[in-house]
């Protein structure tokens, strides 16, 4: 049997992207050290999809482990969401950063080499545009970073660019993923944070369910529409499905391209409050406070290469995102435990 090994596949979109693989008729095997997930979540894929996922325990810097798995398992491509991937966290932990997402995917791609597996879909994000000068933003913007995850997701770009150049039979995709949002539509999976969140839809989630008081809108006077931030939020089911079809595209070609994961089309904080409040009928108290560092005004997709290249966009609206985000948040509020 032929396999497709999901580094970090207990994770939030490691975990949607397993079901809509094994849907698609793909035996998965997630390899994942829980260190920001739950065995829950892969046993809550099994019981939606009613098939085997092989769930193994293991850290991506460990070769040993690594290796054990692709003697007992035939892998034939690699889909590699195992990472950190909190930003604030990065500025004061560097070195476990760059350890953790860097020093990780080296090893992960020496023993992938050793066993002559060269097919590779990377996370990647928005991140590596940096504060783009123009929106939409092409693949071809110029990199750059302003944090340490940031810098990790160009540094792994540039390596998996050299590993390309030297060894042209690597087939490698990197997904851009702009803003995953929402949850599977059962309410079964979804984004379960450690702690406070950092991101804007957790954080609204939880305000709705009552955990916390009301949310923080971090400034009202970039120049945007409301004055809030504008981002390009994707519902995590559509980027599972991106993924799909970049397996699929990586059977047929060769060499490494970078490909955005976005509708295409930006939302202000408030948009989201708003839709959130609209649509399931319940309050967001919120407070404008000043900017959060680091943050830029405007981030959304140019989506056409994804059209073009895998035949896939993203089809659901911003009221799939705010109810299947609901819909999860409320039937488990503390998660998965
Ligand atoms: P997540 O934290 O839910 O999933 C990451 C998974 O990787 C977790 O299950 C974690 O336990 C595991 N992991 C971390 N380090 C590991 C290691 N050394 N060995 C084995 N497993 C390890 O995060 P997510 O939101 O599902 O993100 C998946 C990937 O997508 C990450 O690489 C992230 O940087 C990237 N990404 C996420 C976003 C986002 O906003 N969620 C946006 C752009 C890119
Ligand atoms: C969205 C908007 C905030 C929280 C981060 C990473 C990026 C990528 C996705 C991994 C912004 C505002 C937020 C809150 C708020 N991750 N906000 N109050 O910053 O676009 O991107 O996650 O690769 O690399 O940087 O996402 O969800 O944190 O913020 O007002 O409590 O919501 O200012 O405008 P961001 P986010």
């Amino acid at each position: 049997m032929e396999y497709i090994l999901l580094t970090g596949g207990a994770g939030y979109i490691g975990s949607h992207t397993a079901l809509e693989l094994v849907n698609a008729g793909f035996n998965v095997i997630s390899f994942d050290n829980y260190s920001n997930s739950s065995t829950e979540a892969l046993n809550r894929v099994q019981q939606l999809t009613d098939k085997k996922i092989i769930s193994i325990e293991g850290d991506i810097r460990d070769p040993e482990a690594l290796r054990q798995l692709f003697t007992h398992y035939k892998v034939t491509a690699v889909v590699h969401f195992a990472g950190l991937k909190a930003v604030g966290e990065s500025t004061q932990y560097p070195l476990h950063y760059y350890d953790n997402n860097v020093t990780g995917t080296v090893t992960l791609c020496q023993v992938m080499r050793e066993f002559k597996i060269k097919k590779l879909v990377f996370s990647s994000s928005a991140t590596v545009y940096g504060d783009a000068k123009q929106v939409p933003i092409p693949e071809t913007t110029p990199r750059s970073a302003t944090n340490p995850y940031g810098q990790s997701k160009l540094m792994i770009e540039h390596i998996l660019e050299d590993l390309v150049a030297a060894e042209p039979d690597w087939a490698i995709s990197l997904l851009r993923y702009f803003n995953p949002v929402g949850a599977h539509h059962s309410g079964r999976i979804g984004e379960d944070p450690n702690g406070i969140p950092n991101n804007l839809m957790p954080f609204i989630s939880q305000v709705a369910v009552g955990k916390r008081d009301q949310l923080s809108v971090f400034g009202n006077n970039y120049p945007t529409p409301d004055g809030t931030g504008v981002r390009d939020y994707i519902h995590v089911v559509d980027l599972a499905l991106g993924h799909v079809k970049a397996l699929q595209y990586l059977n047929k070609n060769n060499g490494i391209t970078a490909i955005n994961l976005g509708t295409g089309v930006g939302y202000s904080v408030l948009d989201m409050v708003n839709a959130f409040s609209q649509v399931n009928k319940v309050a967001v108290p919120y407070q404008i406070v000043p900017r959060r560092p680091g943050d830029i005004a405007t981030c959304y997709a140019q989506p056409d290469k994804a059209a073009t290249l895998l035949g896939w966009r993203a089809e659901k609206t911003l009221e799939d995102m705010v109810r299947d985000s609901w819909h999860w948040q409320s039937t488990n509020p503390n998660g998965y435990n």
